[in-house]
C-alpha cells in the first residue's frame, strides 16, 4: 500500500492490521519510550490548505514520535488554491524530497489528484478532502469503538452505530460508513432529509429521521458538527429547531443503553449539535478520540512508509 486516499483503498484485513499496529504503538507510548527510530531521516510534509487543529497536530505528533522530519505547510492565504497551483506546490515538495505528503484540501479529490501525478514519488495521505473522505479519522473512530465495545474481537461485528447530523457535508461520515460496515458494524444515519446526500439510499446503511427512536437501540452515537461554512442555503429552520430534533442533550442521552458511548470528531459546536454537559459526561469519549488519533496516525505512517510487522523494529 503506497497511499491512503480513501477507505475503499483498504480491505478488512488491511484495516484491522492498521488498528492492531496502533494498539501495539499505544502500548509502547504508554511505557517509558515515547519515540521510535523507525522513520529517522524521512521527511513528512503536512500540507494543510483548509483549517484544522486536531488532524494537523495529530499527524505532526505522530510523525515526530516516529522520528521523522516534519515540514508544516499551511496554505491559508498563500497562492495555493486548486488545480495548477496545487500541482506546482506538490512539485516543490517533491523537489524537497518529501517521503510523504499529508494533505487537507477543500476540494473533493485533491488527495487523489496529487497521488495521480506521475512524478509524485512519495506517499499521499488524505487528511480530509472537501466533503469526500477523511480516512484517518474513520480509522481512529473505529479504533476507539473497538477499544470500548469490541469485546476483545478484532473487528466490529454486530456493533450498532448511529451517525447523527450533517451527513451531507461530512467526509467523516462517508469514511466512517465505509470503514464501520467493512468491519461488520451496522450503521444508521440520523439527519433531517435536507442534510442527507443524494444517492444515500445506495449506501450500506439504514436511515432514520427520528433520533429518539434510534438512540436506545445503538452502542455508539457519533455526533457530527453542523458545517455552516459549507452551507450556501438554509438547511434547517433555525438552530433551536435543529437542536431539538437532532441535538444530543442530557435528556436524550439518558435513553442510551448502559455501555453506549458518545463520539464527536471535533470541533464541536456546544449548544447546537451537542450540549456541553453531554460533551463532558462520562459517556463521552471525545477527548480519548484525540489521543487515539496520534497512535492511529503513527500506525498509518508506519504501514505506508516502513511496512512489515511492527515487531521488526520494537524488538
Ligand atoms: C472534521 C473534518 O475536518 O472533517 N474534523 C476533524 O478532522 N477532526 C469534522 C468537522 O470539521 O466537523
Amino acid at each position: 500500500m503506497k497511499h491512503l486516499l480513501s477507505i475503499s483503498d483498504l480491505n478488512a484485513m488491511q484495516a484491522i492490521s492498521i488498528l492492531d499496529t496502533a494498539s501495539e504503538l499505544a502500548r509502547i507510548s504508554d511505557g517509558q519510550v515515547k519515540k521510535l527510530p523507525t522513520l529517522r531521516g524521512r521527511t513528512i510534509v503536512n500540507l494543510f490548505a483548509e483549517d484544522s487543529t486536531r488532524t494537523r497536530i495529530s499527524f505532526e505528533a505522530a510523525a515526530k514520535r516516529l522520528s521523522a522530519d516534519v515540514i508544516n505547510f499551511s496554505a491559508k492565504g498563500s497562492s495555493l488554491s486548486k488545480g495548477e497551483s496545487l500541482k506546482d506546490t506538490a512539485q516543490t515538495l517533491q523537489a524537497m524530497g518529501a517521503d510523504a505528503v499529508v494533505i487537507r484540501h477543500s476540494a473533493s479529490g485533491a488527495a487523489q489528484r496529487l497521488a495521480d501525478l506521475e512524478w509524485m514519488s512519495g506517499s499521499v495521505i488524505n487528511a480530509g478532502d472537501g466533503t469526500h473522505e477523511h480516512p484517518s479519522q474513520a480509522l481512529l473512530d473505529a479504533y476507539t469503538i473497538r477499544k470500548h465495545l469490541g469485546k476483545g474481537s478484532r473487528d466490529l461485528q454486530g456493533v450498532r452505530v448511529a451517525i447523527v447530523g450533517d451527513i451531507l457535508h461530512s467526509r467523516v461520515a462517508r469514511s466512517n460508513v465505509l470503514l464501520l460496515t467493512l468491519l461488520g458494524a451496522q450503521v444508521v444515519l440520523v439527519a433531517p432529509p435536507t442534510l442527507l446526500p443524494v444517492g444515500v439510499e445506495s449506501w450500506p446503511v439504514t436511515i432514520s429521521y427520528d433520533f429518539d427512536a434510534v438512540i436506545a437501540q445503538v452502542d455508539v452515537v457519533m455526533m457530527l458538527r453542523v458545517q455552516q461554512e459549507r452551507m450556501s442555503d438554509l438547511f434547517f429552520p433555525n438552530s433551536r429547531e435543529y437542536s431539538r430534533y437532532f441535538g444530543l442533550n442530557s435528556e436524550r442521552m439518558s435513553k442510551m443503553s448502559a455501555q453506549a458511548i458518545v463520539m464527536h470528531p471535533g470541533p464541536m459546536i456546544r449548544g447546537l449539535e451537542i450540549s456541553a454537559d453531554v460533551a463532558d459526561s462520562a459517556r463521552s469519549v471525545i477527548v480519548e478520540q484525540v489521543s487515539n488519533g496520534v497512535n492511529v496516525r503513527m500506525a498509518i505512517l508506519y504501514v505506508l512508509l516502513a511496512g512489515g510487522p511492527l515487531e521488526m523494529v520494537t524488538n
